[in-house]
């Protein structure tokens, strides 16, 4: 596949939703809601600030709206939320938010642990959310996990990655995350996953989704960009996990990919001074140091 390799990439902020909603200990509304001004000062455009989850299921999103409510919202930037049913949809609405989040995955036995069907029924579910966002002007993103591997099924093939890529995005998801959610993946096979997708998602409206968990996201969102993807999720601090995926570990820092990117002459908008100075910030709170290569090396204590 030959693609031209993007000169610009998009940054989606996941560290308020994906980095924290693994923290054990509850981090205090007023934290959340300090760490999302302070990513807005950075030149991030997109930061996805919650999820209306059930707050039985992920305790830690249990104040979305009060987050939603509390930051400072800037004009630029496009403040997500993940939404796994009407109900999470009607409370983002009630938030004012301007994009949502369903969350679908390549492998059946992660579907059932993460959000309790199967994958046709989660399908299923997110049709009326799709189209009642689309109504409501609000743009949806949609999220396929495990695509390079899942904790209790091992491999997932490529092409059931590019099956659920295809059924989310004819339904009118607008970009596609895909989503390493256990972070084996490696350029080889990010790359040929990528490669099936595209056959039935343009490249152009993929995103790639990978956590570090063996060290390898930086090489496969190299490998990624290489072949024409623009958009990356990544998190402040490399902070993340995922509660239903065993040995999920960090999504990928921003502040490395951004760094990755800078070293490139790749434009990411970002400033990598004020997104080390929100790492040091949020590990602060969490009692520990950044998850991130570049944040040991630019230390600064808040
Ligand atoms: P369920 O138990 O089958 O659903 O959960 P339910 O409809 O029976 O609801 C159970 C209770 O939750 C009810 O309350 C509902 O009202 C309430 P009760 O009557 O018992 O008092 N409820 C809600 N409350 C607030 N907001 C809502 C909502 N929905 C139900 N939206 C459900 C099904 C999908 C709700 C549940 O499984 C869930 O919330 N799962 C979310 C899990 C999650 O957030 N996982 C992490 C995000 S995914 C991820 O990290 C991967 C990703 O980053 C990509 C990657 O890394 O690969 C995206
Ligand atoms: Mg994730």
């Amino acid at each position: 596949m030959s693609a031209s390799k993007p000169n610009q990439v998009k940054l989606v902020e996941v560290g308020p939703r994906d980095g924290l909603q693994n923290e054990k200990e509850l981090v205090s509304t007023e934290a959340k809601i300090e760490l999302i001004n302070r990513l807005s000062e950075t030149g991030l455009t997109t930061i996805e600030a919650s999820a209306f989850v059930s707050p039985k299921w992920v305790p830690q999103m249990a104040d979305a709206s009060e987050v939603l409510a509390g930051i400072k919202r800037h004009e630029q930037i496009c403040y997500s939320v993940l939404t796994p049913n009407m109900k999470g949809l009607e409370r983002a609405i009630e938030a004012k938010v301007t994009e949502i989040a369903v969350f679908g995955a390549a492998s059946e036995s992660f579907s059932q642990k993460n959000i309790n069907c199967s994958i046709k029924e989660s399908l299923e579910r997110f049709t009326p959310v799709i189209e009642a966002a689309k109504k409501a002007e609000i743009r949806v993103r949609g999220y396929v996990s495990c695509v390079l591997g899942c904790p209790y099924e091992g491999e997932i093939s490529p092409q059931k990655v590019a099956e659920v890529s295809k059924e989310l995005f004819d339904m009118g998801c607008c970009e596609i995350s895909l989503g390493d959610t256990i972070g084996v993946g490696t350029p080889l096979s990010t790359r040929s996953m990528i490669e099936a997708v595209a056959k039935t998602v343009p490249i152009e409206h993929l995103a790639g989704h990978y956590h570090d968990t063996y060290g390898q996201a930086l090489a496969n969102i190299y490998a990624s960009w290489d072949m024409g993807i623009s958009v990356f999720d990544t998190s402040v601090a490399g902070l993340g996990g995922c509660p239903y995926a065993k040995g999920a570990s960090g999504n990928v820092a921003t502040e490395d990919v951004a760094y990755l990117f800078k070293g490139m002459q790749v434009d990411t908008g970002v400033d990598l001074d004020k997104l080390v100075d929100t790492a040091w910030f949020i590990a602060g709170i969490l009692g520990r140091k950044p998850n991130s290569k570049l944040s040991r090396v630019m230390e600064k204590a808040d």
